[in-house]
């Protein structure tokens, strides 16, 4: 089946009751472990790129994996999603390239980093949502900031700093139009999201649930979803890797999210974590070894069993037989 909008596939999973992970890739070896996990799990899926990945990969590289990727697994809807577009420019590239969905991250400037005002959010999200509609691209828009920078996108500060407020998000949906509404709920990209195991305080499932109350058919998105399973910060601290100790997004708050409306989990960091540690084992336990293929095929299996599993615990697992691809067009035209 050809790729898919994303709109199609949050459509579907808020019929189902269920949510559909985000991954982020930027190599092959990355959409080979979700293809396969998406397989053997039967799951729809969302693959994602930000502008980083975009860069390493010189795009080209990553259009033509997601295409290998549709034509060996037909059995699979698969949206190529852009993750936190800083412009609308990007997102215009980004939908030239053949991308079926796209985030325009207007809560910050196009520096990825400061906080944007409410008044520039609207404008830049609803001039996306006009060009992607058009052609009948997904658009995500998020309100709120999230925190940390360390290793991705964000405001650089605690996650508590910019929450969503409700009443923006409810003003903010009817005056883009927007397809999946990204909140900021107290978490962070990256590793280091909390310092204790969350509670109520640190992580605001009550906002979600607020939001999800005043606009209950809009689909939410959480963004810095990884749980940072201690199991895989042990494998890379025992392997001569230096992680602080530190505590991700429970499943059960993820799994919480998703009875409230919850349809898109956006998870990077697990993934890169699975990887190194299993690259990392292979260095500490077989010096010798120089073939890159020695280390990629164990970090690649380390992802497709961390993917394999978020898609069980989402709920998409079982689900990818229920789709009739809609075509890109044929989206545009109910847009209009
Ligand atoms: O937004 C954060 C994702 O983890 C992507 O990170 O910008 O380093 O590719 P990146
Ligand atoms: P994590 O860093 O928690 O994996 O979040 C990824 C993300 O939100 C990508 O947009
Ligand atoms: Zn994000």
């Amino acid at each position: 089946m050809p790729l898919v909008a994303m709109r199609q596939v949050l459509d579907e999973a808020a019929k189902g009751g269920y949510g559909v992970g985000a991954f982020n890739v930027n190599n092959m070896e990355q959409i080979q472990a979700i293809m396969e996990a998406a397989r053997a799990t039967k799951s729809p899926v969302i693959i994602q790129a930000s502008r980083g990945a975009r860069a390493y990969s010189q795009d080209r590289f990553l259009v033509h994996l997601m295409l290998a990727a549709v034509e060996l697994y037909p059995e699979i809807p698969v949206v190529m999603h852009l993750d936190h577009g800083n412009s609308v420019a990007t997102c215009k590239s980004a939908i030239e390239q053949g991308f079926t969905s796209v985030m325009m991250d207007g809560s910050l400037t196009e520096d990825g980093k400061t906080p944007s005002t409410f008044e520039y959010n609207v404008k830049v999200t609803r001039e996306v949502v006009e060009l992607a509609h058009a052609k009948g691209v997904t658009v995500e828009g998020e309100i709120g900031t999230l925190g940390g920078v360390e290793d991705g996108h964000g405001a650089g500060v605690s996650g508590l700093a910019h929450v969503t407020d409700p009443d923006q998000a409810v003003e903010f949906v009817k005056q883009t139009g927007l397809d999946a509404l990204a909140i900021a709920i107290g978490t962070s990209h990256g590793a280091y999201k909390f310092t204790s195991k969350p509670t109520g305080e640190t992580l605001k499932m009550n906002v979600l649930i607020e939001i999800h109350k005043r606009l209950p058919n809009v689909h939410l998105v959480m963004h810095g979803s990884s749980s940072v399973p201690k199991e895989l910060q042990d494998v890379i601290n025992q392997y001569g890797g230096k992680l602080k100790p530190t505590w991700g997004v429970p499943v059960e708050e993820i799994q919480l999210g998703i009875k409230n409306g919850v349809r898109k989990i956006n998870v990077d960091t697990d993934n890169r974590l699975a990887m190194t540690g299993a690259i990392r084992k292979v260095f500490a336990e077989s010096p010798e070894k120089f073939d890159p293929r020695d280390y990629n095929k164990p970090a690649r299996e380390a992802m497709q069993k961390v993917v394999a599993q978020r898609m069980t615990q989402f709920g998409q697992a079982g689900h990818a037989g229920d789709y009739q691809p809609i075509a890109l067009s044929e989206m545009a035209k109910r847009y209009r």
